[in-house]
């Protein structure tokens, strides 16, 4: 039963439909929010989804990239315009070169769907892909002491099969930033629920490399 309703997850309509019902817009609604973008600025949007938030964003340079192609066709049909791209790509180093550095890169709701080498890797692409000042920041399920029954149910529910602990998130970005920090939100959305709000900035030198790049590199 609970794996058909994730299956019918992928159904775009129906997830942002969703996301509105359990106030998990409000969450990237703050996100969004708290970045301040301005009219002009590049930002990379890593697991787009359908990008339902789209419209919160003033009129930026976007490239919005996602895995699932329905929710990308969904995204480039709504919100696609000269400056505003949908790719159905995994972002990587190859893209660096050619985007222009981004003031913000958006990874909402990603992070604790990728092991631990994925969103390791990922977040070091992130750290490099930023203008001087840019900043990265992500929004996931967690775990937390004191949590409500039903926020603890969501998070071990999640479609992501990687929800961790704040410490945890943290560990991850503090290998790629020397700036992290982070908040857990649990009282934005209509339901129980619990979200690490996390923050990285100041990228460290070498951020792409992942660790086992730099173990056969020499340099880890
Ligand atoms: C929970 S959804 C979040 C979508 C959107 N950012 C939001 O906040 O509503 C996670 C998204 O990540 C995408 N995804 C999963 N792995 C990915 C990867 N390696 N690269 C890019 N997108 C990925 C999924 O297709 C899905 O759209």
């Amino acid at each position: 039963m609970l794996a058909a309703v994730k299956g019918l997850l992928g159904h775009e309509a129906l997830y942002v439909a969703l996301q509105r019902a359990v106030g998990a817009d409000r969450l990237r609604y703050r996100c969004l929010d708290e970045l301040g973008l301005r009219d002009g600025d590049t930002v990379i949007d890593v697991g787009c989804g359908p990008a339902y938030y789209f419209g919160r964003l003033p009129r930026v340079r976007y490239v919005g990239f996602d895995t699932s192609p329905r929710y990308v066709a969904h995204a480039r049909k709504r919100f696609g315009r000269p400056g505003a791209e949908f790719r159905c790509e995994i972002f990587g180093a190859e893209h660096l070169a050619e985007l222009p550095p981004a003031n913000a890169v958006l990874l909402l709701g990603l992070l604790h769907h990728l092991p631990d080498d994925a969103s390791r890797h990922l977040l070091g692409v992130a750290a490099r892909a930023l203008a001087p000042g840019g900043r990265v920041i992500s929004v996931d399920p967690t775990f937390h002491p004191g949590q409500h029954p039903i926020s603890r149910w969501m998070s071990a529910n999640d479609r992501g099969a990687h929800v961790r602990e704040p410490e945890r998130f943290a560990a991850l970005a503090g290998e790629s930033f020397a700036e992290v920090d982070g908040e857990v939100i649990d009282r934005l959305t209509r339901v129980p629920s619990s979200h690490w709000l996390m923050r990285m900035t100041a990228p460290r030198p070498g951020a792409e490399l992942s660790a086992a790049a730099q173990a056969a590199s020499g340099s880890a």
